[in-house]
């Protein structure tokens, strides 16, 4: 169960560095304040993104990174592509249902198939290192990339909410989304069928 996972255990995660073919996640310091407040401060991202401020100050970066240092809930990593950071992936176990994916690039980093990359090492990361059942995220219903992203690495439809978005300043409907471990185990077991001509 989410509740059970001890804390040492979540801080030693926090701790990781996962590499993917052209990505480095890693945990955000300080000396990443300017950087993230540089590539989050777009309007394009905070009207995506649930809890993203607009505008994004340095302020809170440090706080990001204040709070998942210490805190007790959620995972953050800095997405970084040649050694520089592109933007952020993260779980978070706040809800009482399952852990939450959420992520953002900054807009010069769009359209590159990062969003994909990231997505795919930071559900890898959660099944493999806790035990958990499924993945939740959500969408807004007018941004396909995100929804993209999430069918392409088989999490299914669940519904449609209305979430609050703190830099629209009310509430939007968002396509909500479920990842079971059964469909991941599945998909990562998934080996290449060959043909031959008889
Ligand atoms: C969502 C986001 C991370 C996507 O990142 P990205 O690196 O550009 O995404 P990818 O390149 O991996 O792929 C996205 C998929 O959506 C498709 N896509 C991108 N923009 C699209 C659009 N406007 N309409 C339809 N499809 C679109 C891409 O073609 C791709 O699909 P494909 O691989 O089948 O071609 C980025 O746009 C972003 O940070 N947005 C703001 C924050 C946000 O929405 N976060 C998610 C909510 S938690």
């Amino acid at each position: 169960m989410l509740q059970d996972i001890p804390t040492p255990t979540l801080r030693e995660a926090r701790s990781c560095v996962l590499e993917t073919e052209r990505l480095t996640l890693r945990k955000p310091t300080l000396a990443d304040v300017k950087a993230i407040a540089g590539l989050a401060n777009d309007r394009r991202i905070a009207e995506n993104t649930r809890r993203l401020p607009h505008p994004y100050l340095q302020d809170h970066a440090v706080e990001l990174i204040r709070a998942t240092a210490d805190g007790q809930r959620d995972i953050v990593f800095l997405i970084e592509n040649d050694r520089t950071p592109i933007g952020i992936v993260g779980v978070n176990w706040r809800g009482p249902d399952a852990p939450e994916l959420g992520y953002w690039l900054g807009v010069g980093h769009w359209g590159q198939g990062f969003g994909t990359e990231a997505a795919r090492a930071m559900i890898d990361f959660t099944f493999e290192e806790f035990d958990v059942g499924q993945l939740i995220s959500g969408a807004r219903v007018a941004n396909p990339a995100s929804r993209n992203i999430l069918e392409k690495c088989g999490f299914q439809w669940s519904g449609v909410e209305l979430h609050r978005f703190e830099a629209l300043g009310s509430s939007a409907p968002v396509d909500c989304f479920r990842l079971s471990r059964g469909v991941w185990s599945s998909l990562k077991n998934w080996g290449h069928s060959t043909r031959r001509m008889r």
